[in-house]
């Protein structure tokens, strides 16, 4: 459906994880040329410079800035437009999970991810002149169930899938696709750091309640390399609206979810 060959990428929390391992596979297969936004950190320089190295200097750009900014984020992301040539692709994946700062998940997880979202149609949608485009938006299998151990990240993600499911209604308008993607347990430094820290649960959550409610749920962390190829598989192939579980290391699939009660 749609060839990531010679497109312009934004990629947000590429400097890690999944967002890493996105932008190395867009690379691979060919994307001209992605912006990668992270954190000012060690690994955020790290991660470009090695992928510059892999694939050429011109293809790869950080923009060392903290998403939560909301003015800082609209000036750089005109400047990456600038700088890019145009915009085709933006997936938005930065996160975090750290259930007693529920301001800070909310404002990473779902207020920059609809405020860059709301960017991304500034400079792609057909409304504004733009030619169309595709948002990938980064849920988790936590956003569509649920298993009572992090409520603030797992409503957190809920809120990405609602808002992909209502954006996705405005493509007549926008010609951009909305993609929801919902990876299980993957092997990254968040799941590293959640596995370590009874410090990013609520204390509600005792070790007697996690125990109970981890009987069902505990299970192996997926490869980062499989998430990573599976979000450029649904951006080739996935229609507007679809959301993709990735799970267990298994073909992702799109879910279709109950409709929105019409009363
Ligand atoms: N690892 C999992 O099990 C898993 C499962 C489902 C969904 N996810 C989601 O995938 C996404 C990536 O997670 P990951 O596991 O690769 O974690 P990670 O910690 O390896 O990567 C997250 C990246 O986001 C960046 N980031 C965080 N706050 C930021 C901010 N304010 N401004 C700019 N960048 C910021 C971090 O610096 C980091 O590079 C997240 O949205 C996460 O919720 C992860």
């Amino acid at each position: 459906m749609d060839n990531v060959q010679n497109k312009t990428v934004i990629v947000t929390g590429a400097g890690s994880g999944i967002g890493y391992q996105i932008t190395e596979e867009l690379l691979r297969k060919g994307a001209k040329k992605i912006a990668i936004i992270d954190l000012p950190v060690a690994r955020s320089y790290d991660a470009t410079v090695t992928l510059q190295e892999k694939f050429g200097k011109d293809r790869v750009i950080l923009f060392p800035i903290d998403v939560t900014n909301l003015e800082v984020y609209s000036e750089t992301f005109k400047q990456i437009v600038k700088a890019l040539n145009g915009l085709d692709i933006l997936i938005n994946n930065a996160g975090i999970i750290h259930d007693r700062c529920i301001e800070q998940t909310f404002a990473v997880n779902v207020i920059a991810l609809i405020r860059g979202s709301l960017l991304g149609l500034d400079y792609m949608g057909k409304h504004k002149g733009g030619k169309g485009g595709t948002i990938v938006n980064m849920a988790s299998i936590a956003g569509i169930r649920t298993t009572g151990v992090y409520p603030v990240y797992s409503s957190s993600k809920f809120a990405i899938v609602g808002f992909g499911r209502n954006l996705e209604k405005l493509y007549d308008k926008t010609g951009v696709r909305i993609l929801t993607m919902c990876p299980s347990l993957t092997s990254t430094p968040m799941q590293v750091a959640t596995d370590l820290s009874e410090e990013r649960t609520l204390d509600i959550i005792d070790e007697e309640v996690l125990k109970n409610l981890m009987i069902n749920v505990k299970q192996e962390p997926q490869s980062v390399v499989h998430v990573g190829q599976s979000v450029v598989m649904a951006i080739q192939k996935g229609e507007n609206g679809s959301i993709w579980v990735i799970a267990n290391n298994e073909p992702a699939y799109p879910v279709k979810l109950p409709p929105f009660v019409t009363a």
